[in-house]
């Protein structure tokens, strides 16, 4: 059977963590005097904390010291793992441990691809780690989606060609980079955001073993 290397964003395909980056983010935000919402949070998946930070402060038009924004940086990421300490099994989204397994059982070569320099705590968190042949974070990229690093690196790492690769995103930056990388692209959440990738759906639920075998197939 041929092999084809299946690599998986973290924050909002296996996990929706984005929930707990919002809070955080809300809180460091406000003490700031910034308002933030769930629409600016939407803008702030797939970014790097860095970034995310960057673009908190010019929504409030506010300029900090260097040292300031490590703190803040700091600050946001302690709030953000007290609420990924209490994360469990429960909350790996709907149909992902079906779509792992069935990989496994096809002897898959299986990556995670995420910005997150907390991945490895996660997947921890809800038990996933040894479901992964490869794990790239956003501790092994210098460049963040949408370059196609950190999905190039975990290519490399599975040993399969990137254009034998197929890549599970939320994000806008990573279906673009993805795209880049010259890897299928499938994007999870909906069409209106993610029409860039070549297949969208929903959530893994939408997503059939008939349809992962076609993907290994073809
Ligand atoms: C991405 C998330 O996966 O990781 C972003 O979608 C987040 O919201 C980024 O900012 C970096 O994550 P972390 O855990 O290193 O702050
Ligand atoms: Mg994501």
């Amino acid at each position: 059977m041929t092999k084809k290397g299946f690599i998986f964003d973290l924050d909002g395909v296996i996990v929706d963590t984005a929930k707990y980056h919002f809070l955080a983010w809300k809180k460091l935000a406000n003490s700031l005097d910034i308002d933030f919402t769930e629409e600016e949070n939407e803008q702030l998946k797939g970014v790097s904390r860095v970034k995310s930070l960057e673009k908190i402060l010019s929504w409030g038009n506010k300029t900090i010291s260097e040292d300031q924004f490590k703190a803040l940086m700091a600050e946001k990421n302690e709030d953000y793992l007290n609420h990924i300490s209490k994360m469990d099994e429960d909350e790996i989204l709907p149909d992902v441990p079906r779509v792992l397994q069935l990989l496994k059982m096809k002897e898959q070569a299986i990556s995670l691809g995420s910005a997150s320099k907390n991945a490895r705590a996660i997947l921890d968190r809800v038990n996933l780690k040894a479901s992964f042949h490869a794990i790239v974070d956003g501790n092994d990229v210098t460049k963040a989606k949408p370059d196609p690093e950190v999905f190039l690196i975990a290519a490399k790492q599975l040993e399969v060609k990137p254009e034998d690769c197929i890549v599970f995103e939320d994000s806008v930056a990573g279906v673009e980079a993805a795209n880049v990388a010259n890897m299928i692209s499938i994007g999870i959440g909906s069409t209106d955001v993610l029409g860039h990738a070549k297949y969208v759906f929903k959530d893994f639920t939408e997503i059939s073993d008939e349809f992962i075998t076609s993907l290994i197939e073809n």
